[in-house]
């Protein structure tokens, strides 16, 4: 059985490899010119928001030291990776008040700036929300800066062009979801560049999916479920609904860059309101979503009655033990708004390491973008759930549990097995209860299982 989310697979392994040989070889205390032309950043720096701690303060360093330093040729490739990364993680960094001078200064004066001032600023600043921007493109600049102008620029209108031309499946009524969409509006989730597929998935746990099964895709966010469903289950066809038109465009783009847009439809539309007679679908899928409705159990049932009789469902949920250690950073974050998510990033990240809000927060990949940010723990919305929620969502749902994804990891794996012996197939809710109780962050992805409905 595979997953049904890439939290694990994907690029998230070369990620995590990457920062490691970039700490093991980086001189300290570091210096711009050191890591200038260190290939290995620059390919990370445009893949994925920057993560840990040590990282991103190193880079917000050299970012403010290029922001001051005379123009050069030499620093021209890393300023435009910045560029492109303080983009991709929403100006997540901690900026201080002669940046902030310097910044505003280049802002006002867009139309005069050189290629290397625009780079600076787009460290900082979104170029596409600046009057003028769009002259930029005029200019015929070649080289770095135009990779930024891409970026900033012209991703970001053809983004707003499809968003202004999805197709609606419903109308969002629900206070609920116009809170959430206003949430995933701003800032939406989650940030990815690059979707890396896994192989092919014929089965779950020992039952055959159909071939070529159509798919359905309950809360899609920025497309990469999406895309890794429609990959990695060969569907005949998808259709992948979500509130945020933001990021359903961002979905769309990603799509027709993969080259497999005729496979996938996307619409917006709430949950709450899908009409009954939609699909119905061989595989419904709803990943981190339910769980951010007013009612995640009539949630639920909208999506599972869309799944044909025999279908499979996969479902990921907040499990609350899990997220337990997160609750002094979320008291914090209501000190906080989404204007000011930067500021309550730097609280954390400077706060005793012992504080309780620090560790949980820090050691989250989310943590190391805006948008990933208010998702961990500034959401307008959520709930937390536990195996009497699970037991609960099967039962009204006529569900038959498949499995947990985490299941196939082998150290959830190799512990299950030899605590519950009698459960190889890892398929007792009773025992995994107990188990997550002796191991309580075993779901700290979420839980994530897929199920059957009846035939
Ligand atoms: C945390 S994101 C998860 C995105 C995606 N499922 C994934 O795993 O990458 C939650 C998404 O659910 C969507 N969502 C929440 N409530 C919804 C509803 N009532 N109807 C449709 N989408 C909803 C949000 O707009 C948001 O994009």
């Amino acid at each position: 059985m595979q997953g049904f989310r890439s939290g694990r697979g994907g690029t998230e392994p070369l990620a995590i490899e990457a920062v490691r040989v970039l700490g093991a070889s980086w001189p300290t205390p570091l210096r711009v010119r050191d890591v200038a032309h260190d290939e290995l950043l620059a390919e990370l720096l445009q893949s994925a928001p920057i993560f840990p701690v040590w990282l991103e303060r190193a880079l917000t360093g050299a970012r403010r030291s290029l922001l001051f330093a005379a123009s050069s040729e030499d620093f021209a490739l890393l300023k435009s990776r910045i560029a492109i990364q303080c983009h991709l993680n929403e100006y997540a960094w901690a900026e201080d008040a002669t940046e902030t001078q310097l910044v505003e200064v280049l802002a006002s004066s867009l139309e005069d700036l050189t290629p290397d001032q625009v780079m600076s600023l787009a460290c900082y600043r979104p170029l596409a929300r600046l009057p003028g921007a769009d002259a930029l493109l005029e200019k015929g600049w070649t080289g770095p800066v135009r990779s930024v102008l891409q970026e900033q620029i012209l991703d970001v209108r053809e983004e707003q062009a499809i968003a202004a031309a999805l197709p609606t499946l419903t109308p969002v009524s629900d206070g609920v979801s116009q809170a959430v969409q206003s949430q995933y509006e701003a800032n939406p989730y989650p940030k990815w560049r690059r979707a890396g597929p896994g192989p092919l998935q014929t089965h779950v746990n020992g039952h055959p999916l159909p071939k070529k099964p159509s798919v359905f895709i309950a809360g899609c966010g920025t497309g990469r479920q999406a895309i890794l469903a429609t990959l990695m289950l060969d569907s005949s066809h998808t259709l992948a609904v979500d509130l945020s038109r933001a990021s359903l465009a961002y979905a769309v783009r990603k799509t027709r860059e993969l080259g497999i847009s005729d496979r996938i439809t996307y619409a917006q539309a709430d949950i709450m309101e899908l009409p009954a007679d939609l699909g119905p679908f061989d595989v419904v899928q709803s990943t981190g979503v339910l769980h951010h409705m007013d009612d995640p159990f009539e949630g639920a049932r909208k999506v599972c009655r869309l799944a044909k009789p025999g279908g499979f469902v996969a479902i990921g949920l907040y499990s609350a033990l899990a997220r337990d250690h997160l609750k002094p950073g979320k008291a914090l974050g209501r000190q906080y708004t989404p204007e000011t998510v930067r500021e309550f990033r730097q609280a954390i990240i400077d706060s005793a390491h012992d504080d309780p809000v620090r560790a949980p927060a820090v050691a989250s990949r989310d943590f190391y973008a805006s948008s990933g940010c208010r998702d961990l723990l500034m959401h307008v919305q959520e709930h937390e759930m536990n195996f009497d929620d699970l037991r609960r969502m099967l039962r009204e749902n006529d569900l038959t549990f498949l499995g947990f994804i985490q299941y196939t990891f082998k150290e959830i794996r190799d512990p299950y097995r030899a605590m519950f012996p009698q459960d190889p197939e890892g398929l007792d809710l009773d025992c995994w209860e107990a188990f997550e109780a002796a191991h309580p962050a075993t779901f700290r992805r979420m839980y994530q299982f897929w199920a059957r409905k009846a035939g």
